[in-house]
């Protein structure tokens, strides 16, 4: 396994994010917000404007044969020199459990560290199992967050927090 930083092939993310949405958020939200959600986000022109304009890095894992099977985006937050946000966090649900989620924040970690210590949140939904995943790697709640997405939909999310060293 393989992490490629600063990844601009959007079509390959945008395949894993379909892929691994709806078993992720099928329980969560009704399938007319999961297509809103997908489609608003993934979009490549959307996917374009969030790393030109919004200056997000994206993280793709690849395997041995060099097929993506997981990605991250992360970038500072709000001007704060090395405090970060992580935006998304997406592993294929057959390569889950393999220890990919955790590479992928391993190489932000690493992107981090060049500027000195540092910190990074998320927000998680609150129903998501992936809350634990981030509590075992070291997450602690900050606060929780209800956040309207628009045309009625919202996400009941937690923020997340850790400091990277
Ligand atoms: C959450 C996700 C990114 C984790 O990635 P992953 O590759 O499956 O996780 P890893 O194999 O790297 O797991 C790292 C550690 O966390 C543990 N872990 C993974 N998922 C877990 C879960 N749901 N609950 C508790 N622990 C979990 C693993 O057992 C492993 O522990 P170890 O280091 O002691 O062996 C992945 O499952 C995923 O893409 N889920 C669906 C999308 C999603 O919800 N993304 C987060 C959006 S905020």
């Amino acid at each position: 396994m393989n992490c490629i930083v600063d990844s601009k092939d959007f079509e390959m993310i945008r395949k894993i994010a379909f892929e691994t949405w709806p078993v992720a958020y099928g329980e969560i939200v009704t399938q007319e917000q999961l297509d809103y959600m997908l489609e608003k986000i993934y979009n490549i022109t959307s996917l374009q404007h969030q790393q030109e304009n919004l200056g997000h890095r994206f993280i793709l894992a690849v395997d041995e044969n060099n097929t993506a099977i997981g990605f991250a985006s992360f970038s500072t937050y709000e001007n704060q020199t090395n405090h970060h946000r992580l935006h998304k966090l997406y592993v294929l649900p057959n390569q889950q459990q393999k220890g990919i989620g955790k590479l992928l924040l391993e190489a932000i970690y690493s992107e981090i560290r060049k500027n000195g210590a540092g910190s990074i949140e998320l927000n998680v939904n609150r129903f998501n199992n992936a809350l634990a995943f981030y509590q075992k790697l070291g997450y602690e709640i900050l606060k929780e967050e209800d956040i309207d997405i628009g045309e009625g939909f919202f996400m009941n999310d937690y923020i997340l927090f850790k400091k990277v060293q």
